[in-house]
């Protein structure tokens, strides 16, 4: 078996002893222009230039090492029958909880402003919150959504979900399609996106949609920077519409030194860590899917090209 890795920012020697332990025989190596014409059985990739598809003729399945597939996705080259398969979970689900309730607690529970006082050397209780004053609504409630969601609940604020097609969650209210985004968004005060970057959902954190939240609402965005649009944040968060916004991913990554959102007060930014992909359980998940595939059986997390995710 032949494997090809790609990643323009992971370590590939660290990855490619993690194969090679978890699939002893299997032939690995980095993807490189000089080694263009070695053919694979499969590739291993994040974001790969558009000369990785042309060159690799043989693949029988694309193996995205994250949950997101928009940067594969994207590539006009994409070969039309190759399965392309991303990450179920495999340690995000987790982390994405992890942040998402951090986010959440800080702001509810005022620790940012506490954070001031202390700042101050002041000794200032704020009043106690209710929780039923801060509804959360997660959008998209997959493999990570759903862990998002039930974190949440688990806080015992009042939590709703909105996805495709309808979805149970245990805790959680659920909204799904296009009729039910509405009457999802008017129940919410704390939104969370944890959606897929498709055609559908690029920029459907907009001003129509952020401003159907509750009054002094809030914005999470876990997901991609092309679900926000980013002067509409700005408005919303400038009429007061918004209280404030907590951003993982951006249109442009890294984000520029210059952009507003940095020196914008109301808005907390973090270098798209939300989620990290784990390589000890990404590469035992590739390995058990690729094993599977080598024996004819149907696995989790292959993309619908239809749908975009
Ligand atoms: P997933 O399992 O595919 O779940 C996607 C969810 O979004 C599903 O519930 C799906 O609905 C819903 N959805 C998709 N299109 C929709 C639409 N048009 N309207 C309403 N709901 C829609 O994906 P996942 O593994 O949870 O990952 C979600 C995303 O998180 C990734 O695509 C990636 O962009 C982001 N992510 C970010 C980081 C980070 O570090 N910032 C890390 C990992 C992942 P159905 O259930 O009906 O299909
Ligand atoms: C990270 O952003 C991922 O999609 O896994």
């Amino acid at each position: 078996m032949k494997i090809v890795f790609y990643s323009p920012e992971k370590n590939p020697q660290l990855w490619l002893e993690e194969l090679r332990a978890v699939l002893p025989g299997a032939h690995v190596w980095a993807w490189t222009p000089v080694c263009a014409e070695r053919q694979a059985d499969y590739a291993v990739l994040w974001e790969p230039p558009p000369e990785l598809f042309p060159s690799q003729r043989e693949l029988k399945a694309v193996f995205n090492i994250g949950a997101g597939v928009d940067g594969v996705m994207k590539l006009p080259n994409l070969p039309a029958s190759v399965p392309i398969v991303r990450l179920n979970d495999a340690g995000m689900a987790v982390q994405m909880a992890e942040y998402v309730c951090h986010a959440l607690l800080r702001h509810a529970r005022r620790f940012d402003t506490y954070e001031v006082h202390a700042k101050n050397r002041e000794w200032k209780r704020e009043p106690p919150i209710d929780r039923v004053a801060f509804p959360v609504g997660v959008m998209g409630l997959g493999d990570i959504g759903a862990r998002v969601a039930q974190a949440v609940a688990a806080f015992e604020y009042p939590t709703f979900g909105w996805s495709r097609t309808a979805k149970c969650v245990r805790g959680i209210t659920t909204f799904n399609g296009s009729e039910g985004l509405g009457e999802f968004l008017r129940r919410v005060r704390l939104l969370v996106c944890v959606l897929p970057l498709t055609p559908e959902t690029e920029g459907i954190l907009n001003a129509t949609n952020l401003s159907a939240l509750k009054p002094n609402g809030y914005l999470i965005n876990v997901a991609r920077g092309k679900h926000l649009v980013d002067s509409d944040l700005l408005t919303m968060l400038d009429s007061g519409h918004l209280a404030g916004a907590t951003l993982d991913v951006f249109r442009d990554e890294p984000l520029s030194g210059g952009h507003a959102f940095w020196d914008h007060p109301k808005i907390t930014i973090t270098p798209h860590i939300s989620a990290i992909t784990r390589r000890a359980e990404s590469v035992l998940q590739i390995a058990q899917k690729i094993s599977a595939l080598e024996r004819s059986e149907t696995i989790e997390g292959a993309i619908d090209r239809e749908r975009g995710y």
